[in-house]
């Protein structure tokens, strides 16, 4: 009886870890998202858009006919505050991504990062 204890023991405490890191995810679900001070172009904010918005915003058909698909076009809105504008959703410009909520709050950091970093394209 005392060998089986030993056995089950460890086990129950590996299930109930498990449970702690599923509720953990649950509970901080941006938790594990890091954005760095400074953030590069074609390896973070291009990938990033490319997901959140360039299925709108790129090819012969962009909507409003911004392309956000290359450095040279990005930074136009960069520069002209539409960019960040929209992103968050400050009443001033449309809010994007257009018909969904605003991106998560890492995300937008790491392109506010990106931006106040010096915009580069790196
Ligand atoms: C589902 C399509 C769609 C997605 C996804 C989308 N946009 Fe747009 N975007 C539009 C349309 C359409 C407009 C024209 C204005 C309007 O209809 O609201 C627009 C306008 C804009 C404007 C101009 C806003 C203004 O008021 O001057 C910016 C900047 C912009 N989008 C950036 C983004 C960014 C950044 C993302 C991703 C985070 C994004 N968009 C995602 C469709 C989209």
């Amino acid at each position: 009886m005392k060998n089986l204890l030993k056995i089950i023991a460890p086990l129950v405490l590996v299930f109930l870890g498990g449970c702690y890191y599923d509720q953990e995810g649950i509970l901080y679900p941006e938790g594990n998202c890091t954005a760095p001070l400074s953030p590069s172009f074609n390896t973070d904010i291009l990938p990033l858009l490319n997901t959140r918005c360039n299925n709108c915003h790129s090819g012969a058909y962009a909507s409003a006919n911004i392309k956000l698909d290359s450095y040279a076009e990005v930074i136009k809105y960069v520069n002209n505050g539409s960019l960040m504008g929209s992103i968050n959703h400050t009443g001033e410009y449309s809010p994007m991504p257009k018909n969904s909520g605003k991106m998560p709050s890492c995300e937008i950091q790491k392109i506010q990062n990106w931006i106040t970093s010096g915009s580069l394209n790196n």
